[in-house]
């Protein structure tokens, strides 16, 4: 299952990322794609104010420390990949005891460990349309990410494929 959402600024990132954050369950995978500056940390700025409470200046980039973790209720686990070297890196990085735990783990440059990330997933490749227009497109794989889809097409208009 596909969705389209199309933002038109930076705060409009964040607000799809608290919509999101507030329908993930324990166990939600979430990778997303796109080249420097599309808008990952921005999106993940939303989810995990919306998730954790924390602050949204707090969410950066964990580019040389990998991962950073906000506890809360349901925790988040925040990998960002770009510096990744290889894949076993990651096995020293608890990778998989996050994703197969009962936190929400969103992963920065997901397509950096393609080989690394469970079948059932949700992933958001981003595109940089102009200086302030980002298409975030997400796909489902597996029915529990599939139903996040299907919970945000219902608070975003109606069942829409596509939304702004
Ligand atoms: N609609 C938009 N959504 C998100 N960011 C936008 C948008 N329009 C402009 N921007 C700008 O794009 C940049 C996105 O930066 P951000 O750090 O989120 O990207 P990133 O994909 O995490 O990059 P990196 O790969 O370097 O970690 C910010 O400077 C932000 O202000
Ligand atoms: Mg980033």
């Amino acid at each position: 299952m596909e969705l389209t959402f199309i933002s038109q600024s930076p705060r409009e990132t964040i607000g799809c990322g608290k919509l999101l954050g507030s329908i993930v369950q324990p166990g939600s995978i979430i990778g997303l794609v796109g080249e420097l500056g599309a808008g990952k940390t921005c999106f993940i700025k939303g989810l995990a104010s919306a998730l954790t409470g924390v602050a949204e200046d707090d969410v950066t980039s964990p580019t040389f420390t990998f991962l950073q973790e906000f506890p809360a209720a349901i925790p988040l686990y925040h990998f960002d990949l770009y510096r990744i070297a290889a894949l076993d890196d990651l096995r020293d990085l608890g990778f998989e005891e996050c994703v197969y735990g009962a936190g929400v783990t969103v992963i920065e440059w997901a397509d950096r460990a393609e080989a690394a990330l469970p079948p059932e997933c949700l992933t958001i490749h981003i595109s940089v349309i102009d200086e302030n227009r980002r298409a975030f497109i997400f796909k489902a794989r597996g029915e529990k990410h599939t139903e996040i889809i299907k919970k945000l097409k219902q608070k975003t208009g109606g069942g829409t494929d596509e939304w702004h």
